[in-house]
């Protein structure tokens, strides 16, 4: 069954009908992904052991968290302090089974969002900055919602990297973060024959 879905939700290009697929795909979602290798989870993992420093009860933001798949990550890490943030409460109703977001939040990342910005140590937004999901303007908010200093980590697929106006967008806004990390491409579902290759931003904050 969940073969379909990947192809379905990356092609969509209309905002109501993908909610309408998250709304069926929600509970075979965590299922999908795990056969189909995800990569994000131990990207994530690596690039909080690697690369940046937080303390475990930093404000993190997990923007399009979706069922909470990548945040099982932070929660074994012993991050406690998340706040999830998603517009399909579909898929939000499978990350509150889960226990692990102090907040959960039913709202758009395509516009200003009703968040208090400068708040977080940490954005994580992961499978979400792509065709028919969220587009580059919306980097402008999750910059906004990050703490002077904080981090950001997004995953973006190469495929669409220029295309889309992703590398546009974070050339304009150059000087409102550093690079600390830019990984080498990989595929982000290898057990899955139409996988992108994406990488992970990993930004700090000025
Ligand atoms: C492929 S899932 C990724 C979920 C999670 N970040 C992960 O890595 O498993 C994409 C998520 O983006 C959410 N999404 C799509 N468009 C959105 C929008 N405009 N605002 C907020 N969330 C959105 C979907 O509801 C879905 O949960």
């Amino acid at each position: 069954m969940g073969k379909k879905w990947l192809n379905i939700v990356y092609k969509e290009k209309n905002s109501t009908r993908l909610k309408k697929h998250y709304r069926e795909w929600a509970d075979g979602y965590d299922s999908d992904l795990k056969d189909w290798g995800y990569a994000y989870p131990s990207k994530v993992k690596q690039i909080l052991e690697k690369y940046i420093s937080i303390k475990k009860g930093s404000k993190i933001l997990d923007a399009g968290c979706g069922t909470g798949y990548v945040a099982e990550v932070l929660k074994a890490l012993r991050y406690n302090n998340i706040v999830g943030i998603d517009y399909s409460k579909d898929m939000l109703r499978v990350a509150h089974s889960k226990k692990i977001y102090k907040k959960l939040v039913c709202e758009s990342l395509s516009k200003k969002t009703s968040l208090k910005g400068s708040q977080f140590d940490l954005v994580i937004c992961t499978g979400v900055l792509t065709s028919g999901h969220v587009g580059p303007s919306s980097i402008k908010e999750l910059i906004r919602l990050t703490k002077p200093g904080g981090y950001l980590i997004l995953s973006i697929s190469e495929k669409i990297f220029s295309k889309l106006g992703f590398k546009r967008e974070l050339e304009k806004r150059s000087n409102e973060f550093n690079y600390i990390k830019l990984s080498k491409p990989f595929i982000a579902l290898p057990n899955h024959k139409d996988s992108a290759r994406s990488r992970m931003h990993t930004l700090q904050r000025v």
